[in-house]
């Protein structure tokens, strides 16, 4: 997916070098995200310009990985060594939505094509940027490629020349808004000028963007005085909007009726209340700014972050960050963004010794699952505390439903743990893909319950999905990995599943640690049930047993990377059979499958293999079947007798020693410990992840990258 980030230094001085240096390494933390060009964007040399001295840019993209725009920069002969006191420098990973990956339509994209006089980097998508780009057309803006982002250079420029014209020279920021004021779609977006050197504007809406912080001394306030628009400023604004947006006038003219220039007052208005940044002797002082749309591109500089809202505008210039609001303050707004510290520590999202991220997520379950019950389940008393949840569950308890939503693997999680919240909490409970659950504009109430499972946080159509709960004031609950996130901040309560970065295309210990967190909300939900005692310390029991376990399965890696090679690598398709609590186990399997090895797979409610997939079963097909012990145990074994029946060998995924299992009838066993049927799936799934990583390895795939796929969906 998409990735920004950008640099700025001051009173610090860097080489041009050192600044390229700096962007590249913060494009290369955010390669895990997939991507298919990037590009950057840093100051060149003083040119004249007519009477005026100008500083020219460079700008350099290219289509593939961070490591081939890194050798065009060598090719190009880039010089290295000016130094920079004061710079600001923007870099890009892109995935390609509007035009194929290209040069020309790789980001930075500038705002003309002769000077170049506005720069932007941007994630998302601006939906209305066709009627833009027509509308610029008419004005004589010249295009250079077939992307949403060119349009908001055009418009950076657009509104300067109309400002210049009424006599006015615009701050950036208020540039800036006038800009956001004529956008819909969802934007990060990084701009950087010429006509403002050393400076950079960052804003979002709907598309993650944290600003991260360094200097040697301390910050005198760790937060930053929100700026929110002045009544006056306000006023002409409304008057504006009164006029137009650009597009809602006919456009036949040359100068913009509809266009309102930034107020006198407001232009270069430089406020001080950036208080954060000012020496004891409240003189600027040295400071290094990363903006990025990911911590893990910043973590390895400084762990001081600043999480933008939506519709902030971050204006980066003399040392200091100051966050703009395009409208007056509402009630109850906050006025101050706080700059937090981040806990993550550079080497969670390193590879160690694994070949893969995937690899080596799929190894950390052991501890990924322990920590998300780290201090949550005190196993003694058979006590399940989530702190983020405590204060709702009385509400969530009275509601008139659970409506689970999610995608791809997440929307798993939900499926496996769906029965064992029927069981405990005696609320109705569905579980919905988030994009279909939007398609048919569900009915949702202020009595529901929504709760949204993630690991990126970030996922477009479950963002949206929620959006949608939101505005019908139901109750919304986040299930989610990364802290900080979109749907962490959005949703009214949470538990994070403390899984650590997920850097691997493929989920896997975000399944686990979902699957976990979803059993313990559930059993925090019933906790006061007398009837319901027992099986709670069964299943809190099971839980305590759980990382040990899943060491043992991950054993079984030798036996599954030879039966890959010798008799699954050739296989064009594959079938997981499962029911009851291994149907999701099976979906899931499915997915991993075909998203890492390519190869088709299918899962399988085994109830309804003789509805029709049994005509698929042959001495050919290969298939996997879940049948470890569980109250439908023997309605496994009678579809597995369905398939062997069909002289099809199915590959079984059984309990420790169960003889009833190993006969030769089966291709092999893959034998895993038993546990309570409700958490059954989280050992039952490491051998389908393991499949799918060695397939994928054997079929010389990118596993962490695989082809179409990216980590974090932010698009719809
Ligand atoms: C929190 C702290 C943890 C600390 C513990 C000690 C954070 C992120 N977690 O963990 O470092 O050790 O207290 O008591 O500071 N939330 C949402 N939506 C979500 C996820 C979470 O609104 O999708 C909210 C929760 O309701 C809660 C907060 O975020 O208010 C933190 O959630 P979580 O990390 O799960 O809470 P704790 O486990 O209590
Ligand atoms: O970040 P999310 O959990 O919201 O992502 C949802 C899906 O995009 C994700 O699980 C996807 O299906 C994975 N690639 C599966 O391995």
């Amino acid at each position: 997916m998409c990735g920004i980030f950008g640099y700025v230094n001051f009173l610090v001085d860097k080489s041009r070098g050192e600044i390229i240096d700096n962007l590249i390494e913060g494009l290369q933390r955010l390669e895990y995200r997939g991507y298919d060009s990037a590009g950057l964007a840093v100051d060149g040399k003083l040119i004249k310009d007519g009477d005026e001295e100008i500083m020219n840019n460079i700008i350099i993209k290219t289509p593939g990985k961070v490591k081939v725009l890194k050798q065009k920069i060598i090719d190009d002969e880039i010089n290295r060594t000016d130094i920079f006191d004061n710079h600001a420098g923007i870099a890009h990973t892109r995935w390609a939505t509007h035009g194929q990956p290209k040069e020309e339509n790789c980001h930075p994209h500038r705002s003309d094509s002769t000077k170049g006089e506005f720069i932007v980097v941007h994630n998302g998508i601006i939906t209305n940027f066709a009627a833009l780009r027509k509308y610029l057309l008419t004005k004589g803006h010249i295009f250079e490629s077939e992307t949403d982002t060119e349009c908001i250079a055009k418009l950076f420029k657009h509104f300067y020349d109309l400002n210049l014209k009424a006599g006015v020279s615009p701050d950036l920021n208020e540039l800036t808004k006038q800009v956001l004021h004529e956008l819909e779609g969802s934007y990060g977006l990084l701009v950087k000028s010429y006509h403002y050197p050393g400076e950079v504007c960052g804003t979002r809406k709907g598309s993650p963007l944290l600003v991260g912080v360094k200097t040697d001394k301390k910050l005198k306030v760790d937060f930053v005085d929100v700026e929110f628009e002045t009544n006056a400023a306000q006023q002409q604004q409304q008057q504006a909007n009164g006029h137009s947006s650009l597009l809602q006038n006919n456009h036949s003219t040359s100068l913009d009726l509809g266009f309102i220039p930034v107020a006198p007052g407001e232009q270069n208005l430089r406020t001080s209340q950036s208080r954060a940044f000012l020496s004891e002797d409240d003189l600027p002082m040295p400071v290094e700014f990363f903006l990025s749309s990911d911590p893990a591109s910043v973590i390895q500089h400084t762990k001081k972050v600043l999480f933008l809202e939506d519709d902030d505008i971050a204006h980066i210039y003399d040392g200091e960050l100051h966050i703009h609001r395009a409208s007056t303050k509402s009630a109850g707004e906050s006025t101050v963004r706080p700059i937090q510290t981040l806990e993550m520590e550079l080497n969670e999202i390193m590879k160690g010794p694994y070949k893969h991220f995937m690899q080596k997520e799929i190894f950390e379950q052991p501890d990924s699952t322990f920590n998300t019950m780290r201090g949550r389940i005190d196993f003694e008393n058979c006590i399940v505390t989530l702190g983020g949840l405590k204060a709702f569950l009385p509400t969530i308890r009275r509601c008139r439903r659970i409506i689970m939503i999610a995608c791809g693997t997440s929307y798993h999680s939900c499926l496996a743990t769906r029965s064992i919240f029927e069981e405990l909490t005696e609320i109705p409970v569905s579980v919905e893909l988030a994009s279909d659950f939007l398609d048919r504009k569900s009915p949702v109430f202020r009595d529901d319950t929504c709760v949204f499972v993630s690991q990126s946080g970030e996922t477009a159509d479950s963002i949206l999905a929620l959006q949608y709960c939101l505005e019908r004031g139901a109750l919304t609950v986040g299930i989610v990995n990364s802290v900080g996130s979109s749907m962490s901040r959005q949703t009214h309560c949470g538990v994070h599943i403390n899984a650590g970065p997920e850097i691997g295309v493929a989920s896997t210990k975000a399944y686990t640690s979902q699957y976990i967190a979803l059993v313990m909300f559930a059993l925090s939900l019933s906790n006061d049930s007398i009837s319901k005692k027992k099986r709670h310390e069964e299943i809190i029991k099971g839980l305590q047993k759980i990382p040990e376990q899943i060491k043992k399965v991950l054993n079984l890696e030798t036996k599954i990377k030879k039966l890959c090679n010798d008799d699954l690598n050739d296989q064009k398709s594959l079938l997981l059979l499962g029911r009851g609590y291994q149907f999701a186990t099976a979906l899931e399997g499915a997915l991993k499958i075909k998203e890492i090895s390519y190869m088709h797979s299918e899962g399988v409610l085994a109830g309804e293999l003789k509805h029709g997939v049994l005509a698929l079963v042959d001495d050919k097909l290969p298939i996997i079947a879940f049948a470890t012990r569980d109250s439908l145990f023997p309605k496994t074994m009678s579809a597995i007798e369905q398939v062997t029946a069909r002289d099809g060998r199915p590959i079984v995924i059984c309990n420790e020693g169960d003889a009833i299992i190993s006969n030769d009838k089966v291709h092999t066993t893959l034998e895993v410990p038993q546990t309570v049927d409700c958490l059954q799936g989280l050992l039952n799934v490491i051998p389908v992840q393991l499949i799918s990583y060695w397939l994928a390895v054997n079929r010389g795939i990118d596993v962490d990258f695989p082809r179409n796929l990216a980590k974090s969906v932010t698009v719809e």
